[in-house]
């Protein structure tokens, strides 16, 4: 079945009808990295800088976070109980957020995917007040159950929480990089260009929404999503279900399955909260022609995959590629030790 094939403004006006929270600097932006197009051989390549949406240093949570707590907000929540790694980017900019909104936010972090050292994301948690309790749970199934348990200990004790859940939130997140895949479509058509292949790390949400906003706006580029960790699931069927409800919420009839999905395992390295080798030297290479950081744990492995298939001509070279910088950058100060001295 074909579907329709939506303009950026008729997106925008499908995603007018959600709670929505003014948190982010909009439009990112895209900006042309020439020098390090020609380092690895490829042909014009932009990169979205969705880790300047402003919030506490930046990242694609707060594009989440402009959906999630409205919702919170207007379920007369009271509380933010999140979670996930030690040195999570999500829970940071929750943190800030939830400052900004006056709302008590409670993390729960898992060590087991860093050291608890207070560094990076974590000190920032710590910053803006955060009550934060490192568990060593993984992050994953068990971890959600810790949040929903302490989220049921809120409820008994009169307050109104509002808690990270995958069911549930990973739908109201994924609009806003429908919104955000809009916003690039506009971008590059401004300038003349039709986007080619786009890439971002992706694990969930952020995957979810891009790949819905593909079909939405009817895009013949590949949206290639690197994973920065292995799911207990099927990943391609996990974010096209999510895709679906998104689509449901902005009632669009646009329905995906696992096959619309280019997600890939490839790059996750030796595990989660990792630094890999061509990760590393990735990170260093925009670095050193651009002057832009990347982060060790997703996008840096996120671009390594982009050198990878540019330098495997499995990328089509000959239309801009558009790279989505989803953030994490805080990180760097926590992976000191990997991200200095030679790559390994
Ligand atoms: C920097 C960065 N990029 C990408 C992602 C993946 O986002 P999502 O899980 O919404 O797909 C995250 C999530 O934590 C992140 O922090």
């Amino acid at each position: 079945m074909s579907h329709p094939i939506l303009t950026p403004d008729e997106v925008r006006r499908c995603v007018a009808k959600m709670p929505r929270l003014a948190l982010a600097h909009l439009p990112t932006p895209l900006e042309e990295i020439p020098r390090f197009a020609e380092s690895i051989g490829a042909g014009r390549l932009f990169i979205k800088r969705d880790d300047c949406t402003g919030m506490l240093f930046g990242g694609n949570k707060t594009r989440h976070n402009e959906f999630l707590l409205a919702e919170a907000l207007r379920q007369n929540a009271d509380v933010i109980v999140w979670g996930a790694g030690v040195q999570s980017n999500n829970c940071r900019q929750t943190a800030a957020a939830c400052a900004k909104l006056g709302l008590e936010c409670r993390l729960y972090l898992s060590r087991a995917s860093h050291n608890d050292d207070v560094q990076g994301n974590l000190l920032l948690d710590h910053l803006m007040g955060a009550k934060v309790e490192i568990v060593d749970i993984p992050v994953g199934p068990g971890l959600d159950d810790l949040l929903q348990a302490k989220a049921a200990e809120l409820r008994a004790a009169g307050r109104q929480p509002y808690c990270w859940d995958r069911v549930h939130g990973r739908p109201i997140a994924a609009v806003s990089y429908v919104l955000c895949l809009a916003e690039i479509v506009e971008q590059m058509r401004s300038r003349g260009l039709e986007p080619g292949a786009i890439y971002a790390a992706a694990a969930g949400a952020t995957g979810a929404g891009l790949a819905l906003g593909r079909a939405a706006l009817g895009l013949k580029g590949a949206v290639r999503l690197i994973l920065p960790i292995r799911w207990p699931w099927n990943v391609r069927e996990d974010m096209a279900e999510v895709a679906n409800r998104t689509a449901e919420l902005l009632g669009l009839p646009h329905r995906l399955t696992a096959k619309d999905v280019e997600a890939s395992e490839d790059y996750i390295g030796a595990g989660y909260g990792t630094v890999s080798s061509q990760g590393r030297n990735a990170m260093d290479l925009l670095a050193r022609t651009e002057g832009i950081l990347l982060d060790p744990v997703y996008t840096a492995k996120a671009m390594g995959a982009l050198i990878d298939d540019v330098s495997h001509r499995r990328a089509d070279t000959g239309s801009p590629i558009v790279f989505i910088h989803t953030g994490g950058t805080p990180a760097v100060f926590a992976y000191r030790d990997e991200l200095v001295g030679p790559v390994k």
